[in-house]
């Protein structure tokens, strides 16, 4: 996730730029670049960094003119660098691109751009788009022209804005699946991947939809359809304060990635299905089943909700992959003189990429000879440089300190992983891929329906929400589920909540469980399924309060609970990636009725880069 900001107008471009993207580096913020056309030529200046080192390279020396485009970014192709960073330019440097969002087919369009003689100065997809604006333009076009020609080039999402010194006097838009938002001025207008970067400016806008184009002048914004048809849009009066605005007028960062989890979860997993439907195919690993034979452990290796995921990831392999696989906490790990050798590999989980627990015990399992592969959120973190291999989850920044969308595309990275093995040593039969990768593609609007109707949760976070004690069970999957569902509602809610196995309640915590204790139990795993209401009539007569987490269709649970929250039905895998959102709910919910700071709740950092 990036962000764009463009200005056109009477107005110095620069300061608008500069403006606008300090207002969306919550968008992401490893590097920043601006583009601005004086009259004659289009000067480009970018830099890693945050944005404040963008400002302090241009200081006093400020690209001049009245037409410009931005960038902050957040990587996913080629690590955060000065070259890597937008806007990037084609071998002339009169188209400029700014883009978010992941161009699928990059590598086969600049394999075809090399043979014909562009050179590329950077590593990521979207450069590919100035060159091919540069291959297609023919003399005198119009740039829009030009523009209609490459999207029907490209595949993959894309918010993209350009302008180019072939046919100055505009910027020209295009929307698939990424944000872009035209803001209406009186002589000028703006362009942004969100309203933060215009709502000082103004808050008349045009919210572009998937498939059309604009083309923005001082004077005028006619947007397009995907077949060139101009189509009139309705103004969008922007409500919001500027406050609202950064969270997409969502209240808090946690309920907005919360709700952005179906797209994070469809851009992690989109460029890793096999176009054939068969399978997964992770280019970045390009694994050999020698490669894998040559494994015979595997470790997990991570802290908080990370190494909740990494619970989940050691189900996944050692059903799929049929690989020994051990679980364990980054700061235990290292002390615990692990049997690590070269025939070992290293899963190390973080979604910061910088936490230091998971740092020290990659850099120990490295000393040891172990191979190791990192599954981060975050390109070029210091996890992601010091690993032999990187799984990028696709994310999006995570804003909020209470992982949401990290976990869900974390559990989504290490399934495809599973699959991925298990194709590889044949333990995944090609039809067995296929049915799993099938359920997989469900995920994304299975979970964006469950986030149509949250009021029965929000109902029990408001009931249960005073409660001084919470107890999640389940077995199997479902118990790693109730880590994760646990630890959300401690840390934002500051209620002291505990996870246990359902089978391991009779050996001692059933003490706890007394009249009124508010219980949440998992109970998806159709294996266990059973066993899994025998424990909860265990706790039910201990007069415990009940909160059943089901599968649609299950019309026996509701005889053993208070109260029944169902998911929808899939592949027994795949449940954790449902039973979690009505957790994540809960807590925030709970945390809302306690009235506790949600975003940056006390005690905790987003990233705990200290030992
Ligand atoms: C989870 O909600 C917490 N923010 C915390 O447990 C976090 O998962 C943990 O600190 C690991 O962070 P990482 O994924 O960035 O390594």
């Amino acid at each position: 996730m990036c962000g764009i900001v463009g200005y056109i107008g009477q107005d110095k471009a620069t300061p608008f730029l500069i403006e606008g993207l300090s207002k969306l580096e919550y968008r992401g913020y490893d590097s920043a670049g601006i583009a601005v056309y004086n009259g004659e030529t289009i000067r480009v200046e970018k830099s890693l960094g945050r944005l404040e080192v963008l400002e302090q390279k241009i200081k006093g020396n400020e690209p001049e003119g009245s037409i410009g485009v931005g960038h902050t970014r957040w990587a996913t192709h080629g690590r955060p660098s000065d070259r890597n960073s937008h806007p990037h330019t084609d071998c002339t440097g009169k188209f400029v691109v700014v883009h978010n969002g992941i161009i699928e087919n990059f590598m086969s369009l600049k394999e075809m751009l090399i043979e014909k003689g562009h050179t590329f100065r950077s590593e990521t997809d979207t450069e590919v788009v100035a060159h091919l604006l540069e291959e297609v333009y023919e003399e005198g076009e119009l740039l829009e022209d030009t523009v209609r020609k490459v999207l029907n080039m490209v595949e993959g999402s894309y918010a993209l804005v350009i302008m180019s010194e072939h046919d100055t006097g505009k910027i020209v838009c295009a929307k698939q699946d990424n944000p872009l938002v035209i803001g209406l001025g009186e002589g000028e207008n703006f362009i942004a991947s969100d309203i933060p970067a215009i709502i000082q400016r103004t808050r008349r806008t045009y919210i572009l939809s998937d498939g059309e184009m604009a083309v923005v002048k001082s004077d005028s914004v006619w947007v397009y359809n995907r077949d060139g048809v101009p189509i009139t849009k309705k103004v969008f009066e922007v409500n919001w304060d500027a406050e609202a605005a950064e969270k997409g007028g969502y209240e808090h960062f946690m309920i907005k990635e919360i709700y952005e989890q179906p797209k994070a979860i469809r851009e992690t997993m989109s460029a890793r299905l096999a176009k054939d439907g068969s399978g997964i195919s992770l280019n970045e690993l390009k694994w050999t089943k020698h490669d894998l034979a040559d494994i015979k452990k595997i470790f997990i290796v991570a802290c908080g909700t990370a190494y909740h995921a990494g619970v989940v990831g050691k189900y996944y392999i050692e059903k799929l992959a049929r690989i020994p696989v051990e679980v364990d906490i980054a700061s235990e790990f290292r002390y615990r003189s692990p049997l690590v050798d070269k025939d070992t590999l290293a899963i190390v989980i973080s979604q910061s990429g910088e936490t230091s627990d998971t740092l020290a015990a990659l850099k120990e399992v490295k000393a040891m000879g172990a191979r190791t592969l990192a599954v981060t959120n975050v390109v070029g973190s210091s996890i992601a440089r010091e690993a032999d291999n990187v799984l990028y989850t696709w994310a999006g920044p995570e804003i909020a300190v209470a992982s949401t969308k990290a976990y869900t595309t974390q559990l989504i990275m290490m399934f495809m992983l599973a699959v991925y093995m298990g194709q590889l040593n044949g333990k995944v039969a090609p039809e067995r891929a296929a049915e799993l990768v099938e359920a997989l593609k469900q995920v994304p609007t299975q979970i964006h329906e469950m986030l149509e109707d949250v009021e029965p949760i929000k109902t029990f976070a408001t009931k249960y929400g005073f409660n001084e004690d919470v107890f999640f069970v389940g077995r199997s999957l479902d118990y790693a589920v109730a880590l994760e569902g646990s630890l959300k509602l401690k840390e934002i809610s500051y209620i002291h909540a505990e996870a246990y196995a359902a089978g391991e309640l009779k050996h001692g915590t059933l003490a706890l469980i007394v009249e009124g204790i508010p219980v949440i139990a998992l109970a998806t795993q159709e294996d266990i399924y059973d066993k899994t209401v025998n424990n909860i009539k265990e706790i039910k007569a201990r007069d415990a309060v009940v909160i059943g987490i089901a599968l649609e269709g299950d019309k026996n649970i509701a005889k053993y609970v208070d109260h029944t929250i169902f998911v929808p039905r899939t592949n027994s895998l795949l449940a954790p990636l449902l039973a979690v959102i009505p957790l994540q709910l809960l807590a925030y919910y709970a945390a809302i009725t306690r009235g506790c700071d949600v975003d940056k709740p006390r005690n905790l950092a987003k990233s705990v880069t200290v030992e």
